[in-house]
């Protein structure tokens, strides 16, 4: 006769299977995908900064993790076209009113890490959605050298960007593809009086009135800093972190300068993809990212954000936000108006001739 206590109870197949699932079973019973302890990470950050927090990250967990390097309105068409097979688990960088237009459409899933507790408010979505991980600042990045003594004056001010002087002489990025550019877009809604009176008619008119100073506008943010330093234009609108970044690759001449009517910013993001085959993976990446460790890689590799960790070491080159006229930058309600406002951005302004 078999003893009560050796008596085996059938293994439900779920438990069976989640036995083998590092993820282990969800709620409702079904098995979860099974993590391959790794983590594939939408980043939007610079290559160089991506590839040190990926290798930063397995170095201090023992987890692998991969990633594409993608400006903000890129990941969002990424994700969205692998909602039904997520390609990525983690979406890192790049500013979080790409996050909110997002979680719009269902593409990410709340996660509040026990890391975000160290995390000011401010830098966070209240519901969950995302929690910042740096914050960046709207500049202008002027080679003097290229503007030249006789030529115009480095820019200190929106309004002096229409000088007809700087005709074809100012490179920004388009707002579709670039979080930068939808940051300078947004910052201009806010200065013309905010959605809610008629700020984004505002935007518009002035962006028409600095297409003609436009050479073109290229896919990433971070590329009119690139051609200020090439000479190809004066003055680039981009994160000042950019600029300084560039300068000290070998040119002197770049000068960073700030709006005196005010700057926009943005609150850099991290979150969970929805979906996400590894997310226990994506969770580890997502807690290690809010860490001073993680934090302080940034300028290894001249990244000069402000880190959102108050615990995060401070790199002499990080500019310092106390000093600076900011707008009042609401994320939320910048990524609720970010499809339809880039739609007419393109459809209104870069595409129009240039007078
Ligand atoms: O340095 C990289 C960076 O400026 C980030 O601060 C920012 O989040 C990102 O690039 C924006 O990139 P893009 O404008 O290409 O979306």
């Amino acid at each position: 006769m078999t003893s009560p206590r050796r008596r085996r109870r059938p293994v439900p197949v779920c438990a069976l299977s989640c036995a083998l699932a590092v993820a282990g079973c969800t709620r409702g019973g079904a098995p979860a995908a099974v993590d391959a302890g790794k983590v594939v990470v939408a980043c939007g950050a610079t290559e160089e900064w991506c590839a040190a927090m990926t290798a930063g990250f397995t170095a201090a967990t023992g987890v692998g993790a991969e990633f594409v390097r993608l400006s903000s309105g890129e990941a969002m068409t990424r994700i969205r076209a692998g909602q039904a097979n997520p390609e990525f688990d983690a979406w890192h960088g790049g500013p979080s009113d790409g996050f909110a237009a997002a979680a719009r459409y269902g593409l990410l899933e709340d996660y509040v890490s026990p890391n975000a507790a160290a995390i000011p408010e401010r830098y966070k979505d209240p519901g969950g959605t995302w929690t910042g991980v740096y914050v960046g600042v709207l500049g202008f990045c002027a080679n003097t050298k290229v503007l030249g003594e006789a030529g115009p004056a480095v820019p200190e001010s929106w309004q002096s960007l229409l000088d007809p002087a700087l005709k074809q002489n100012i490179g920004m990025a388009h707002p579709s593809t670039s979080g930068t550019a939808y940051t300078t877009l947004w910052t201009q809604v806010v200065l013309h009086g905010g959605p809610a009176a008629g700020g984004v008619e505002g935007a518009l008119q002035y962006m028409k009135r600095l297409h003609p100073n436009v050479l073109q506008y290229s896919k990433s943010g971070v590329a009119p800093a690139q051609q200020v330093a090439r000479g190809e234009v004066g003055v680039g609108i981009v994160f000042a972190h950019d600029c300084v970044a560039t300068r000290e690759q070998g040119f002197p001449d770049l000068r960073v300068t700030f709006p005196a009517e005010g700057t926009g910013y943005e609150v850099g993001g991290v979150a969970l993809v929805k979906g996400a085959h590894n997310r226990a993976s994506a969770r580890k990446y997502i807690d290690w990212a809010l860490t001073p460790a993680a934090q302080e890689i940034g300028p290894t590799v001249r990244s000069y954000q402000v880190p959102t960790n108050p615990a995060a070491r401070k790199a002499h080159q990080v500019f310092d936000l106390a000093e600076l006229r900011l707008v009042d930058y609401d994320s939320a309600a910048a990524g609720e108006s970010k499809l339809e406002l880039t739609r007419r951005f393109d459809a209104e302004i870069a595409k129009a001739p240039k007078s």
